[in-house]
Protein backbone atom coordinates (compact mmCIF):
# COMPACT_ATOMS: atom_id res chain seq x y z
CA UNK A 1 0.00 0.00 0.00
CA UNK A 2 1.29 3.68 -0.79
CA UNK A 3 3.06 4.49 2.53
CA UNK A 4 1.20 6.90 5.38
CA UNK A 5 4.51 8.09 5.83
CA UNK A 6 4.34 9.70 9.59
CA UNK A 7 1.61 11.15 11.70
CA UNK A 8 3.52 14.64 12.81
CA UNK A 9 5.81 17.25 11.35
CA UNK A 10 7.19 17.97 14.57
CA UNK A 11 10.63 18.99 13.72
CA UNK A 12 11.77 16.58 16.86
CA UNK A 13 11.09 13.74 13.94
CA UNK A 14 14.28 13.02 12.01
CA UNK A 15 14.63 15.04 8.90
CA UNK A 16 13.60 12.81 5.95
CA UNK A 17 16.11 14.91 3.69
CA UNK A 18 19.22 16.83 4.98
CA UNK A 19 21.06 19.33 3.14
CA UNK A 20 24.28 20.79 4.81
CA UNK A 21 26.15 23.45 3.13
CA UNK A 22 25.43 22.59 -0.10
CA UNK A 23 27.79 24.13 -2.91
CA UNK A 24 26.98 22.63 -6.79
CA UNK A 25 28.34 24.01 -9.84
CA UNK A 26 27.83 22.07 -13.70
CA UNK A 27 30.34 21.53 -15.13
CA UNK A 28 29.45 23.40 -18.07
CA UNK A 29 28.67 26.64 -15.99
CA UNK A 30 30.84 29.33 -14.54
CA UNK A 31 28.75 30.16 -11.62
CA UNK A 32 27.31 28.06 -8.80
CA UNK A 33 23.93 26.61 -8.91
CA UNK A 34 23.44 26.31 -5.11
CA UNK A 35 25.58 28.29 -3.27
CA UNK A 36 25.82 26.87 0.47
CA UNK A 37 22.10 25.68 0.80
CA UNK A 38 21.65 23.93 4.51
CA UNK A 39 17.91 22.70 4.85
CA UNK A 40 16.03 20.28 6.63
CA UNK A 41 12.54 18.50 5.39
CA UNK A 42 10.62 16.87 8.14
CA UNK A 43 8.44 13.91 7.01
CA UNK A 44 4.74 14.56 6.33
CA UNK A 45 6.07 18.39 5.29
CA UNK A 46 4.41 20.16 2.49
CA UNK A 47 7.45 22.60 1.14
CA UNK A 48 7.31 25.07 -1.28
CA UNK A 49 10.26 26.22 -3.53
CA UNK A 50 10.09 29.45 -5.15
CA UNK A 51 12.35 31.30 -6.61
CA UNK A 52 13.00 33.63 -9.79
CA UNK A 53 14.31 32.26 -13.35
CA UNK A 54 17.56 30.42 -13.30
CA UNK A 55 17.35 30.67 -9.24
CA UNK A 56 17.99 27.33 -8.44
CA UNK A 57 14.98 25.53 -8.06
CA UNK A 58 15.47 22.41 -10.25
CA UNK A 59 19.02 21.76 -9.27
CA UNK A 60 17.64 22.03 -5.77
CA UNK A 61 15.21 19.54 -6.82
CA UNK A 62 17.51 17.00 -8.35
CA UNK A 63 19.59 16.98 -5.46
CA UNK A 64 16.86 15.25 -3.24
CA UNK A 65 16.67 12.37 -5.83
CA UNK A 66 20.33 11.83 -6.51
CA UNK A 67 20.54 13.22 -10.24
CA UNK A 68 22.52 15.82 -8.99
CA UNK A 69 25.22 14.56 -8.63
CA UNK A 70 24.93 11.37 -9.65
CA UNK A 71 23.90 11.63 -13.55
CA UNK A 72 25.40 15.40 -13.55
CA UNK A 73 29.05 16.91 -14.70
CA UNK A 74 29.55 19.04 -11.84
CA UNK A 75 31.36 19.66 -8.19
CA UNK A 76 29.25 19.32 -5.25
CA UNK A 77 30.65 20.19 -1.81
CA UNK A 78 28.47 19.31 1.09
CA UNK A 79 25.77 16.79 2.28
CA UNK A 80 22.50 15.88 1.07
CA UNK A 81 21.01 13.16 3.18
CA UNK A 82 17.76 11.16 1.94
CA UNK A 83 16.73 9.23 5.07
CA UNK A 84 20.55 9.45 6.72
CA UNK A 85 21.81 8.23 3.74
CA UNK A 86 24.74 10.39 1.77
CA UNK A 87 23.00 10.40 -1.88
CA UNK A 88 26.63 10.60 -3.59
CA UNK A 89 27.19 7.34 -1.98
CA UNK A 90 23.61 5.73 -3.09
CA UNK A 91 22.54 4.86 -6.64
CA UNK A 92 19.92 6.79 -8.05
CA UNK A 93 17.47 3.86 -8.59
CA UNK A 94 17.78 3.58 -4.54
CA UNK A 95 17.35 6.81 -4.17
CA UNK A 96 14.30 6.56 -6.58
CA UNK A 97 12.66 4.38 -3.96
CA UNK A 98 12.65 6.82 -1.58
CA UNK A 99 11.85 10.28 -3.39
CA UNK A 100 9.85 10.10 -6.66
CA UNK A 101 10.08 12.90 -9.12
CA UNK A 102 7.56 14.73 -11.53
CA UNK A 103 8.79 17.17 -13.92
CA UNK A 104 7.06 20.36 -15.89
CA UNK A 105 6.46 18.79 -19.10
CA UNK A 106 4.66 15.90 -18.79
CA UNK A 107 5.36 14.55 -22.72
CA UNK A 108 8.78 14.41 -21.81
CA UNK A 109 7.94 11.98 -18.73
CA UNK A 110 5.86 9.87 -20.83
CA UNK A 111 7.48 6.81 -23.16
CA UNK A 112 5.18 3.86 -23.45
CA UNK A 113 2.02 2.81 -25.56
CA UNK A 114 -0.44 2.54 -22.55
CA UNK A 115 -1.11 4.23 -18.96
CA UNK A 116 -0.59 0.74 -17.52
CA UNK A 117 2.32 0.38 -19.38
CA UNK A 118 3.48 3.81 -17.91
CA UNK A 119 3.14 3.69 -14.66
CA UNK A 120 4.48 -0.52 -14.37
CA UNK A 121 7.90 0.29 -16.22
CA UNK A 122 9.57 1.73 -12.82
CA UNK A 123 8.33 -1.39 -11.17
CA UNK A 124 9.55 -3.61 -13.67
CA UNK A 125 12.94 -1.56 -13.59
CA UNK A 126 13.79 -2.16 -10.14
CA UNK A 127 12.88 -5.58 -10.23
CA UNK A 128 9.11 -6.01 -8.47
CA UNK A 129 7.50 -9.47 -8.81
CA UNK A 130 4.76 -9.72 -11.64
CA UNK A 131 1.74 -10.49 -9.53
CA UNK A 132 2.26 -7.41 -7.54
CA UNK A 133 2.80 -4.95 -10.10
CA UNK A 134 -0.57 -5.28 -11.27
CA UNK A 135 -2.31 -4.42 -7.86
CA UNK A 136 0.31 -1.52 -7.41
CA UNK A 137 -0.45 0.38 -11.16
CA UNK A 138 -4.40 0.02 -10.12
CA UNK A 139 -3.77 1.46 -6.42
CA UNK A 140 -1.62 4.63 -8.22
CA UNK A 141 -4.22 5.35 -10.93
CA UNK A 142 -7.34 5.00 -8.47
CA UNK A 143 -5.06 7.50 -6.14
CA UNK A 144 -4.82 9.42 -9.21
CA UNK A 145 -8.31 9.59 -10.45
CA UNK A 146 -7.59 7.58 -13.74
CA UNK A 147 -9.36 4.88 -13.43
CA UNK A 148 -10.33 2.74 -16.37
CA UNK A 149 -7.38 4.96 -18.24
CA UNK A 150 -5.55 1.61 -18.10
CA UNK A 151 -5.30 0.89 -22.31
CA UNK A 152 -5.37 4.82 -23.20
CA UNK A 153 -2.64 5.87 -25.10
CA UNK A 154 -0.80 8.20 -22.71
CA UNK A 155 -0.44 10.68 -25.47
CA UNK A 156 -3.83 11.06 -25.93
CA UNK A 157 -4.61 12.15 -22.06
CA UNK A 158 -5.19 15.73 -21.40
CA UNK A 159 -1.85 17.97 -20.13
CA UNK A 160 -3.59 17.31 -16.65
CA UNK A 161 -4.14 14.06 -16.79
CA UNK A 162 -0.60 13.22 -18.50
CA UNK A 163 0.78 15.32 -15.11
CA UNK A 164 -1.47 12.67 -12.72
CA UNK A 165 -0.05 9.74 -14.91
CA UNK A 166 2.87 10.92 -14.22
CA UNK A 167 2.71 11.04 -10.63
CA UNK A 168 0.80 7.51 -10.66
CA UNK A 169 3.71 6.43 -12.02
CA UNK A 170 5.83 7.80 -8.84
CA UNK A 171 3.66 6.95 -6.82
CA UNK A 172 3.90 3.09 -7.58
CA UNK A 173 7.34 2.92 -6.38
CA UNK A 174 5.84 3.61 -2.70
CA UNK A 175 7.92 6.78 -2.41
CA UNK A 176 7.56 8.59 0.86
CA UNK A 177 9.00 11.96 -0.52
CA UNK A 178 7.37 13.17 -4.04
CA UNK A 179 8.94 16.29 -5.64
CA UNK A 180 7.67 17.79 -8.05
CA UNK A 181 9.22 20.81 -10.09
CA UNK A 182 7.08 23.26 -11.31
CA UNK A 183 4.61 20.61 -12.21
CA UNK A 184 1.60 23.24 -13.98
CA UNK A 185 3.31 25.37 -15.76
CA UNK A 186 2.07 23.67 -18.65
CA UNK A 187 -0.92 22.99 -18.20
CA UNK A 188 -4.08 25.31 -18.85
CA UNK A 189 -5.96 26.31 -15.13
CA UNK A 190 -8.03 22.50 -14.94
CA UNK A 191 -5.00 20.80 -15.58
CA UNK A 192 -3.40 22.81 -13.05
CA UNK A 193 -6.09 22.14 -10.25
CA UNK A 194 -6.31 18.32 -11.06
CA UNK A 195 -2.65 18.57 -10.06
CA UNK A 196 -2.87 20.75 -6.89
CA UNK A 197 -5.48 18.54 -6.07
CA UNK A 198 -3.99 15.57 -6.20
CA UNK A 199 -0.67 16.47 -4.45
CA UNK A 200 -2.82 18.30 -1.59
CA UNK A 201 -4.49 14.95 -1.15
CA UNK A 202 -1.26 12.87 -0.97
CA UNK A 203 -0.61 15.15 1.57
CA UNK A 204 -3.66 15.55 3.99
CA UNK A 205 -4.76 12.33 3.58
CA UNK A 206 -1.93 10.08 3.53
CA UNK A 207 0.73 12.70 5.23
CA UNK A 208 2.98 12.07 1.94
CA UNK A 209 6.27 14.75 2.11
CA UNK A 210 5.75 16.79 -0.81
CA UNK A 211 8.23 18.90 -1.97
CA UNK A 212 7.09 21.26 -5.16
CA UNK A 213 8.54 24.07 -7.07
CA UNK A 214 5.86 26.27 -8.29
CA UNK A 215 5.21 29.96 -9.34
CA UNK A 216 1.39 29.45 -8.55
CA UNK A 217 2.20 31.97 -5.39
CA UNK A 218 -2.15 31.46 -4.47
CA UNK A 219 -1.86 27.77 -4.41
CA UNK A 220 1.37 27.47 -2.01
CA UNK A 221 -0.09 30.13 0.12
CA UNK A 222 -3.32 27.83 0.53
CA UNK A 223 -1.20 24.21 0.74
CA UNK A 224 2.30 24.54 1.98
CA UNK A 225 3.44 24.02 5.35
CA UNK A 226 6.80 25.99 4.63
CA UNK A 227 8.86 28.26 1.82
CA UNK A 228 11.80 27.98 0.75
CA UNK A 229 12.46 31.08 -1.32
CA UNK A 230 15.88 31.03 -3.49
CA UNK A 231 17.78 33.67 -5.36
CA UNK A 232 20.91 33.20 -7.05
CA UNK A 233 21.53 29.97 -5.41
CA UNK A 234 21.08 31.22 -2.31
CA UNK A 235 18.29 29.79 0.41
CA UNK A 236 17.50 33.79 1.33
CA UNK A 237 14.36 33.55 3.10
CA UNK A 238 12.32 30.34 4.90
CA UNK A 239 9.23 29.66 6.56
CA UNK A 240 5.56 29.30 6.63
CA UNK A 241 3.60 31.33 4.00
CA UNK A 242 1.82 33.63 6.45
CA UNK A 243 5.64 35.04 7.34
CA UNK A 244 7.05 34.48 3.92
CA UNK A 245 4.62 36.97 1.98
CA UNK A 246 5.15 39.48 4.93
CA UNK A 247 8.15 40.42 3.21
CA UNK A 248 6.32 41.91 -0.19
CA UNK A 249 9.15 44.52 -0.96
CA UNK A 250 12.08 41.53 -0.94
CA UNK A 251 10.19 39.45 -2.50
CA UNK A 252 9.07 41.83 -5.31
CA UNK A 253 12.93 42.96 -6.03
CA UNK A 254 14.06 39.79 -6.54
CA UNK A 255 11.24 38.98 -8.73
CA UNK A 256 8.72 37.19 -6.89
CA UNK A 257 4.86 37.63 -6.84
CA UNK A 258 2.96 37.51 -3.42
CA UNK A 259 -0.61 36.24 -3.51
CA UNK A 260 -3.17 39.37 -4.86
CA UNK A 261 -4.76 39.58 -1.27
CA UNK A 262 -1.31 40.10 0.04
CA UNK A 263 -0.71 42.98 -3.00
CA UNK A 264 -3.62 44.49 -2.21
CA UNK A 265 -3.45 45.00 1.58
CA UNK A 266 0.34 45.96 0.88
CA UNK A 267 -0.89 48.56 -1.64
CA UNK A 268 -3.87 50.10 1.54
CA UNK A 269 -1.26 53.10 3.24
CA UNK A 270 -3.24 52.88 6.20
CA UNK A 271 -2.17 48.97 7.15
CA UNK A 272 1.48 50.21 6.55
CA UNK A 273 1.03 52.89 9.26
CA UNK A 274 0.22 49.86 12.23
CA UNK A 275 3.56 48.69 13.19
CA UNK A 276 2.09 45.31 14.40
CA UNK A 277 -0.12 44.86 11.33
CA UNK A 278 0.73 41.89 9.09
CA UNK A 279 -0.59 41.12 5.92
CA UNK A 280 -3.13 38.17 4.86
CA UNK A 281 -2.04 35.86 2.13
CA UNK A 282 -5.38 33.67 1.31
CA UNK A 283 -8.66 34.45 0.86
CA UNK A 284 -9.60 33.48 4.21
CA UNK A 285 -7.41 35.56 5.78
CA UNK A 286 -8.34 38.71 3.78
CA UNK A 287 -12.12 37.97 4.96
CA UNK A 288 -11.13 38.41 8.36
CA UNK A 289 -8.82 41.24 7.97
CA UNK A 290 -11.87 42.91 6.09
CA UNK A 291 -13.71 42.67 8.77
CA UNK A 292 -11.50 43.78 11.14
CA UNK A 293 -10.31 46.83 9.42
CA UNK A 294 -14.07 47.35 8.54
CA UNK A 295 -14.93 47.44 12.92
CA UNK A 296 -11.75 49.41 13.74
CA UNK A 297 -12.64 52.28 10.88
CA UNK A 298 -16.73 52.07 12.63
CA UNK A 299 -15.32 52.15 15.95
N1 LIG B 1 22.73 21.30 -17.25
C1 LIG B 1 23.24 22.49 -16.94
N2 LIG B 1 24.48 22.84 -17.33
C2 LIG B 1 25.00 24.04 -16.99
N3 LIG B 1 24.36 24.98 -16.24
C3 LIG B 1 23.13 24.68 -15.83
C4 LIG B 1 22.48 23.43 -16.16
N4 LIG B 1 21.25 23.42 -15.61
C5 LIG B 1 21.12 24.60 -14.98
N5 LIG B 1 22.24 25.35 -15.10
C6 LIG B 1 22.47 26.68 -14.50
O1 LIG B 1 22.29 26.55 -13.10
C7 LIG B 1 21.60 27.68 -12.57
C8 LIG B 1 20.34 27.20 -11.86
O2 LIG B 1 19.47 26.65 -12.85
P1 LIG B 1 18.12 25.90 -12.48
O3 LIG B 1 17.62 25.29 -13.74
O4 LIG B 1 18.36 25.02 -11.32
O5 LIG B 1 17.20 27.13 -12.03
P2 LIG B 1 15.61 27.23 -11.94
O6 LIG B 1 15.32 28.08 -10.75
O7 LIG B 1 15.01 25.87 -11.99
O8 LIG B 1 15.26 28.04 -13.26
P3 LIG B 1 13.87 28.07 -14.10
O9 LIG B 1 12.98 29.05 -13.40
O10 LIG B 1 14.31 28.57 -15.44
O11 LIG B 1 13.29 26.69 -14.14
C9 LIG B 1 21.35 28.62 -13.75
O12 LIG B 1 22.36 29.59 -13.77
C10 LIG B 1 21.44 27.71 -14.94
O13 LIG B 1 21.87 28.40 -16.09
MG1 LIG C 1 13.58 24.97 -13.25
Amino acid sequence: MIKNVVESTAPSAEPIIELTNVKYEYAAADKLALSDVSLRIYPGEYVAILGPCRAGKTTLCLTLNGIVPNMMMGYLEGSIRIKGKETRESIVRDVAKTVGMVFDNPEYQLSQLTVREEVALGLENIGVPREEILPRVAEALQIVGLVGFDNRSPMALSGGQQQRLAIAAALAMYPDVLVLDEPTSNLDPIGKQEVFHVAARLNRERHMTIVIAEHEVEVVAAYADRILVLDQGKLVLEGPPSDVFQHVDELNAIGIRVPQVTEVAHGVHSFKSKPDARYPVTLEDAVLWARQNRLESQA
